[in-house]
């Protein structure tokens, strides 16, 4: 059956295809309400079809050469290089962030596609000399099967490709699970790869609810192993199916990070790294700064500053150049970021600006919220323990660096930490000391590069780090070879 203008498919087997129920979903802009796309709402029989499309082509893609496998992904980055505005116009529209946001997203897309497309001349295994004379040993990199990418909303272009590329360079053959919240995105990457010249069943797309999609694919004998980005709480479920069938497994999940702010650090560098790290993405990245360690010395000096700059935050549609921070994903976020403002007033802190979903009537399409800073914060309270997602932020004062790194590794989460300094000693303490998976000194805690691993300790991550070499560990199997002449 053929797919209507404005109406999406699945993509199975290089068809594109609705539900076998024709149940659909409305796809809607997060600003301003507006239907931009309806999409198919799948079930265990569509995950079924694209398990076996993935299942098929296997054999085919793993002979193929590993740089014949990656000359496609060099065209899908040129692909993605010539239509770099208009995806990301897209997905400003389809889940909020501001344009130049999303040309960031865009981009982290891309820089990993050239990135793993150049691993198609690598993937390298190990020659060392044998015990024995006559006999040679090697190590050689195998793919491990079907792979299942399970994908969240706010990094609509750049997590999917954190996780495809890699398996499709490695010689897997992939099923893809977008965000319910942003199918159009995946949508577009999945025409850019099949129009890059990507075979029939290498890549398959199902969209669908994660109760229904993800747990079918999570189960499935053949799928050999899963690579999910969401909350913890979904990670954890994805753990408890996935683990016990011994699929290979790997979770980037939420986070509770941190910038310290240290009393002689550069204030003013300082204020701009919170405001980018804690309003950016309107704090719905997994490294939003949601805590703000600061020292006694500095605080008010700090607070003040900061919230005259949040005042100044206009809040709209991203595609407005105007715009300095968009919407929130949907209704649910909108009330789970207000809930944790009455969480916030009612453990005692305080509230010194925002809190509050703004009421002017050129917004009251959208999920917005406003910018929120709390003060008065101890480290204990839930909202410096639990993850928000969402643009509030905490200042907790603190008397020295010890305190501060102590406060700083002191949730459950562990992803990344940030401290302005100017003291190259307590610098090198806080990269020794901190516990998260990324540390970053004098910048903020977002803006993660993809040539270096990224992931994080403790409920932030399970399994190996995604992005840079480590990716490929997680992709590819070593095989051990022995021959005897
Ligand atoms: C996420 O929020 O899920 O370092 C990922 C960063 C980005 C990636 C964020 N490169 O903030």
């Amino acid at each position: 059956m053929a797919v209507e203008v404005g109406v999406y498919g699945n993509y199975i087997g290089g068809r594109w295809v609705p539900a076998r129920s024709g149940a659909t979903t409305e796809v809607r802009n997060p600003a301003t309400g507006e239907v931009l796309g309806v999409v198919p709402r799948s079930g265990p029989e569509d995950v079924a079809d694209a398990v076996e499309a993935a299942a098929r082509a296997y054999p085919a893609w793993r002979r193929t050469p590993a740089p014949r496998r990656a000359e496609i992904l060099f065209r899908v980055a040129e692909l993605l290089v010539r239509r770099k505005e208009e995806l990301a116009r897209l997905m400003t529209q389809e889940m909020g962030k501001v344009l130049t946001e999303a040309r960031g997203d865009v981009q982290e897309a891309i820089d990993m596609t050239y990135y793993m497309a150049g691993e198609g001349r690598r993937l390298a295994g190990e020659t060392v000399p044998c015990e024995l004379p006559d006999k040679a040993g090697f190590s050689v990199r195998d793919p491990v099967g079907v792979v299942a990418c399970i994908t969240p909303w706010n990094f609509p272009l750049a997590i999917p490709a954190w996780k495809i590329m890699p398996a499709l360079v490695a010689g897997n053959t992939v099923v893809f699970k977008p965000a319910s919240d942003t199918p159009l995105l995946a949508n577009e990457l999945v025409r850019i790869l099949e129009e890059a010249g990507l075979p029939p069943g290498v890549l398959n797309l199902v969209y669908g609810p994660g109760e229904e999609v993800g747990e079918r694919l999570l189960s499935h004998p053949e799928v050999d192993l899963v690579s999910f980005t969401g909350s913890t709480a979904a990670g954890k479920r994805v753990a408890g199916v996935a683990g016990p069938l011994l699929k290979k497994v790997h979770l980037e999940m939420g986070g509770k990070n941190a910038i310290i702010v240290m009393e002689d650090a550069d204030l003013e560098l300082a204020v701009q790294g919170i405001m980018w790290s804690a309003f950016g993405t309107t704090g719905q990245r997994c490294t939003a700064a949601s805590r703000i360690i600061v020292h006694r010395a500095v605080r008010d000096a700090l607070t003040d500053r900061l919230v005259e700059r949040i005042k100044g935050l206009r809040l709209g549609d991203g595609l407005d150049p105007a715009t300095d921070m968009g919407p929130l994903i949907n209704r649910a976020a909108q009330e789970k970021v207000h809930r944790y403002t009455e969480i916030g007033l009612s453990e005692g802190a305080t509230l010194l600006t925002g809190g509050r979903i703004p009421t002017e009537e050129r917004l009251s399409r959208g999920f917005f919220y406003e910018p929120t800073l709390f003060t008065d914060v101890r480290p204990q309270m839930r909202i410096a323990q639990e993850e928000i997602f969402g643009p509030t932020t905490a200042i907790i004062a603190v008397d020295s660096l010890e305190e501060a790194i102590q406060v700083n590794n002191g949730t459950p989460y562990g992803l990344s930490s940030s401290i302005y300094t100017r003291d190259v000693n307590r610098a090198f303490r806080a990269m020794r000391d901190i516990t998260t998976g990324l540390v970053y000194v004098n910048a903020g805690t977002i803006g993660a590069e993809i040539q270096l691993p990224f992931g994080g300790t403790k409920d932030s991550s399970f399994g190996p780090k995604e992005q840079g070499p480590a990716a490929l560990e997680f992709y590819s199997d070593y095989k051990t070879v022995y021959v005897k002449y």
